[in-house]
């Protein structure tokens, strides 16, 4: 497939699964999403999931690569009331001044960035000092698990359908590694999603 027809399905696939996207991570995100604030960015918006949760009153600004989400990012804007200033752009690469965030919100898209590190080195760059990310993601089963195991071996399948999505990925200790000064995630199961994707973190990182 080429790399835009992927995204397309990908974007297709997002939509069909909105449903069901909506009703596993609910709590997660009510819980993280209603403390943002101010100048927030979203990287990987997607089809706009998040609006449902965010206070009406802030600056929102969406960095999403995939330009097929972007119609139904502006109707779900327009339907949430939110002001958006929606971006083609890159985690690694985001087009936002240094130091100019309150919030940045990464919820399941640091499983798909190529670069982690290089999207984290940017999400620092753009908070204000005292700013948070907020993140809610799946990641990687404990080091030498079975299902470990099973991610390492599904992992490049997973990758090819779901759009560069990676399941193996140890994104806490890369949080924690960016220089935030305080971290605060919590590990969780979310039932209903794939067994490979089933293991979370949800919670936050000040700088
Ligand atoms: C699984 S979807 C998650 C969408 C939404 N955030 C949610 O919570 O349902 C992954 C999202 O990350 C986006 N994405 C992939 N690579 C990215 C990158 N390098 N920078 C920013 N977003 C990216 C995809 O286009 C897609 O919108």
């Amino acid at each position: 497939m080429t790399r835009n027809a992927s995204q397309r399905w990908f974007a297709w696939l997002m939509q069909k699964g909105e449903k069901v996207n909506r009703k596993l991570y609910h709590p997660y995100r009510k819980d993280l999403l209603s403390m943002a604030h101010g100048r927030v960015v979203e990287i990987g918006p997607g089809t706009g999931i998040n609006f449902n949760y965010l206070p009406r009153d802030i600056e929102w600004i969406g960095v999403e690569p995939n330009e097929a989400f972007h119609p139904v990012l502006r109707e779900q804007a327009s339907r949430n009331h939110i002001t958006l200033r929606l971006l083609t752009g890159d985690a690694q690469h985001i087009p936002v001044e240094d130091q100019s965030a309150d919030y940045v919100i990464s919820t399941l898209v640091l499983c798909s960035v190529p670069d982690q590190e290089a999207s984290l080195k940017e999400i620092y760059r753009i908070l204000k000092p005292g700013g948070k990310l907020i993140v809610l993601e799946h990641v990687a089963a404990p080091q030498h698990s079975f299902l470990r195991l099973v991610q390492n071996m599904l992992n490049p399948l997973n990758k090819a359908l779901a759009d560069g999505c990676n399941c193996n990925r140890d994104t806490a200790s890369v949080i924690k590694n960016a220089g935030f000064r305080d971290t605060s995630l919590n590990s969780l199961q979310v039932d209903g999603t794939l067994p490979w994707h089933r293991p979370h973190i949800f919670g936050y990182a000040t700088k």
